[in-house]
């Protein structure tokens, strides 16, 4: 099943959902005509929204051809406007548009929506323009106040459009729409696995890689840990990994990931202590992305170290995914960028080693069931998300050994209370930040204190795209700032974060 990109984010969460379905799916670009379309015998295609209007110049546009091939087409926002547009319907200019929830109403039997999808539900809209009138041939089975064909159907052509986004978990029938296109409509069987991205996978990265030896950039994250799993599975002994100790660890973490990753996957693990060096790298800088940028350039200059030792490594396995490129500009430079992950926007333009990137098609659920498929234990598959930057990212301000060392034991609490309180799987990521540039007078017995705040951060959230704001208990909060006053010296006072993403991101910087 195709996936025809117009831009934008949405191609890629399409891409998954349909994946959650058990149909492969892989994205392509809009220019494809259509006998390369056809060259690629689609069961069914899908065109995706994308940013702009069709009517302003320039815009994204399909080979026509491509309706008449006999493959089932299901257009999503833009991709339903272009159908109506390009197969002569009509697409208003200028309306009023709609954005976000959106009520619509069904006004006819659709073969798209579910039997129990109420007459009149929710789903999420982000629109400017909408189709006014549909194509000769095509029934209008459902209408928003600002969306006059809503959803439009042509069951003899098999071609069929939303201007809702049913890949979004805010149109409540939406994956059961996609679901009856793809398996009623287009008659695709839900017979797809997570573990045929694992064959798929071994597949090329043995093609690519050939004779040449690999080494793989080990966080001890699920990410690393999966992409070295994967890549260990295609080239065997070819592979090495090394485990860059940062210092910028949480408190006794490096300990634990050499023992885990020994243990289990008996995979060559250099462990490289390099704690001094990144302390160097980062020595006056403040500037969140300087620093970042600092952090990239270390790593790969640590792997260029090792790989001395490493007679022809040519690749380096990084398990970057899709909303690490996504926020680091997009995977062509599209988007925006907000933060560069250390192994995305971080890297440096003379790097010598060739990238890998097996998941960086991937949510971190999908990597997490992958890892479960590729039989990682739990102790890995289910850690937290930690950025390779570390507490490198939670010092706000110039970071020191010291004050690392601070971190890591306000840090310690804020876990070890969270885990006394039995919440640790239904939070995404929880830490402690220090702030390191601020300070506040307090009282400590009768003396005067002036000292940094922590602030402690915990999420909620499905891939890291968005993220809400943990409502942990009061008791737990008045517990964890009681034990980090008292047991690290040089902290007086205590906060909550409680900003979700947007607006905030994740990590503090
Ligand atoms: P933000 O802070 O952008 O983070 O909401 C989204 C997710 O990405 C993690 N993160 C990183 N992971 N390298 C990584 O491997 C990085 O440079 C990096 N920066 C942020 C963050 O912990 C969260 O899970």
């Amino acid at each position: 099943m195709l996936v025809v990109d117009f831009g934008a984010q949405y191609a890629q969460l399409i891409a998954r959902r349909v994946r959650e379905l058990d149909v492969f799916s892989e994205i392509v670009g809009h220019r494809l005509s259509a006998a390369e379309i056809a060259a690629k015998e689609p069961a069914a295609i899908i065109l995706s929204g994308g940013p702009k209007s069709v009517h302003v110049d320039g815009a994204p546009s399909l080979d026509p051809a491509i309706y008449d091939l006999g493959v089932p087409i299901l257009g999503i926002c833009y991709g339903a406007q272009l159908i109506a547009q390009q197969l002569g319907g009509t697409v208003g200019r200028g309306m009023s548009g709609e954005y976000g929830r959106t009520r619509i109403t069904r006004s006819g039997d659709s073969l798209i929506f579910p039997d129990d999808a109420p007459d009149e539900h929710e789903c999420w809209m982000s629109h400017f323009d909408g189709i006014t009138d549909a194509p000769a041939g095509f029934n209008v089975t459902a209408s928003s106040p600002g969306a006059p064909v809503a959803v439009l159907e042509n069951d003899k052509r098999k071609i069929y459009g939303v201007q809702f986004h049913p890949e979004v978990k805010h149109s409540p029938f939406g994956m059961a729409a996609m679901a009856r296109f793809l398996h009623e409509r287009a008659g695709i069987p839900n017979d797809w696995k997570m573990a045929s991205v694992i064959d798929e996978q071994v597949e090329l990265i043995r093609e690519r890689v050939g004779d040449a030896r690999v080494i793989c950039g080990l966080s001890g994250g699920v990410d690393s840990s999966v992409a070295a799993a994967l890549v260990h599975k295609a080239v065997g002994n070819q592979l090495t990994c090394i485990y860059v100790d940062t210092g910028l660890m949480r408190k006794n973490e490096s300990e634990q990931v050499v023992e885990t990753f020994r243990r289990n996957l008996g995979i060559e693990l250099i462990h490289a202590d390099e704690g001094d060096s990144f302390f160097e790298a980062l020595s006056g800088l403040t500037e969140p992305e300087s620093k970042r940028k600092a952090i990239g350039e270390r790593f790969i200059r640590v792997f260029e170290k090792h790989t001395g030792g490493i007679t022809e490594a040519e690749f380096l396995v990084q398990g970057t995914l899709y909303p690490d490129l996504i926020e680091s500009g997009g995977a062509d430079g599209t988007a925006a960028v907000i933060k560069s992950h250390h192994n995305v926007g971080g890297l440096p333009d003379d790097m010598e080693l060739e990238l890998i990137e097996p998941l960086r098609d991937l949510f971190k659920d999908e990597v997490r069931a992958l890892g479960t498929e590729l039989g990682l234990p739990d102790e890995m598959v289910w850690r937290q998300p930690f950025p390779g930057p570390g507490l490198g990212v939670r010092i706000i301000g110039e970071v020191t050994p010291e004050r690392v060392a601070l971190l890591q034991e306000a840090d310690a609490i804020v876990r070890e209370e969270l885990s006394n309180a039995g919440l640790e799987r239904e939070i995404w990521q929880s830490y402690a930040a220090l702030l390191a540039d601020v300070r506040s007078v307090g009282v400590m017995g009768d003396e005067r204190t002036y000292g940094n705040p922590i602030i402690i951060r915990a999420v909620t959230s499905d891939d890291a795209m968005t993220a809400d704001w943990a409502r942990i208990p009061y008791e737990t909060l008045e517990v964890m700032s009681q034990r980090i006053i008292n047991e690290v010296p040089g902290v007086n006072r205590v906060a909550y974060d409680i900003t979700s993403k947007p607006p905030g991101t994740i990590e503090w910087e």
